[in-house]
């Protein structure tokens, strides 16, 4: 099988920041409690013209551009979330329509919660091994702003809005991502009911749980896709972590000892945008030039299902 690479990232977050200061006039918190527990300063919203659809429209062409790669060369795509704005049609049909892609490709929504961008990258480097076309078009894009209990302190403070997107390109001779994916069905740890369930579609969670969850997962992912692929964390130019909560990556990275150059935190800016993060956190390292031609980095996403996963990404 051949293997893909990352050719151009993009993203796209709504103008409207909300601040710890502004959640503490509508729940019973402090700015303090929320940065210190979690890493969150402020997250952003989707308001007004500023849609689910327009950012992940945004993000995904941000990623055309930077890849220099026209939308009809493009083979399948994939957007992963939960909170698509419609269920039918998927947010990436209505990308192939925003965009012109090809109408000869598979182009599909998929759900493995804040592990959903991993699941798509492996999902595409199966697809495009089928495919005549040679690149593929993976977003990452969240209006869980949508979804929060505002009523409920221990969620509604985490999470924001944001869409990440990334082109990549399969070629022969090339690794592959070599995913390392899992999940454990349970619907009490972390929960979004659907429509016409009879309960309120809001994500409930038990914060503690999925801490303790995350905690291991993280470190088990990373070993995992080291094992998988033979390399060390001296081989690795980049660590990529879901950003839940700052003290997950902080035990994760002194668990695997991976040193403070070769990790970033955008959770300050943006709280946990579910499958989002992981292409938001690309997308800023490759503009701040931390990354680009030739960087190898590991990975690593976990969530709700439960879900987790790494990938060895290589940018081309
Ligand atoms: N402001 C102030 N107090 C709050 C609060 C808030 N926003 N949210 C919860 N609390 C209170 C709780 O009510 C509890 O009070 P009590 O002891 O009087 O009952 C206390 O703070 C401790 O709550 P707890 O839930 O044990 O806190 P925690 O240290 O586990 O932190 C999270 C809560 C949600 C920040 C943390 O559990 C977390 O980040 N979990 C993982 C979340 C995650 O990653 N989810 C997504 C997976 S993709």
């Amino acid at each position: 099988m051949n293997g893909i690479k990352i050719r151009g990232t993009g993203r796209s977050v709504p103008g409207k920041l909300v601040t710890n200061q502004d959640l503490e006039r509508i729940v019973d918190t402090s700015g303090e409690w929320i940065a210190s527990r979690t890493g969150i300063q402020t997250r952003r919203h989707c308001a007004g013209e500023e849609t689910f659809s327009s950012i992940t429209a945004e993000a995904a062409r941000r990623a055309l551009e930077d890849a220099g790669v026209p939308p009809d060369q493009i083979g399948a795509c994939i957007v992963a979330t939960v909170t698509p704005e419609t269920l039918v049609p998927s947010a990436a049909c209505g990308l192939q329509a925003a965009l012109g892609l090809p109408e000869d490709i598979p182009c599909f929504d998929l759900n493995a919660a804040c592990t959903g961008f991993l699941f798509a990258l492996h999902t595409m480097e199966c697809l495009l091994n089928a495919s005549p076309r040679k690149f593929g078009l993976v977003v990452g894009a969240e209006n869980l702003s949508r979804v929060v209990n505002w009523a409920d302190r221990g969620t509604c403070i985490l999470f924001g809005d944001g869409a990440g997107a990334a082109v990549v390109e399969c070629r022969e001779g090339w690794p592959s991502v070599s995913a390392v994916l899992g999940c454990h069905g349970n619907g009490e740890l972390l929960r979004l009911p659907g429509p016409e369930t009879g309960e309120p579609s809001y994500i409930s969670m038990e914060g503690t749980k999925v801490f303790k969850f995350a905690v291991e997962a993280v470190p088990w992912c990373v070993n995992q896709v080291l094992q998988k692929t033979g390399r060390t964390v001296e081989d690795v130019d980049f660590f990529v972590f879901h950003q839940a909560n700052a003290r997950i990556i902080d035990l994760a990275v002194r668990k695997c000892r991976i040193p403070p150059e070769k990790y970033y935190k955008n959770i300050a800016e943006y709280g946990n945008t579910s499958a989002a993060s992981i292409p938001l956190v690309l997308s800023e390292l490759r503009e701040q030039g931390k990354i680009g031609p030739g960087s190898r980095l590991l990975a690593v996403g976990f969530g709700g299902g439960l879900t987790w996963g790494g990938c060895l990404i290589e940018f081309a």
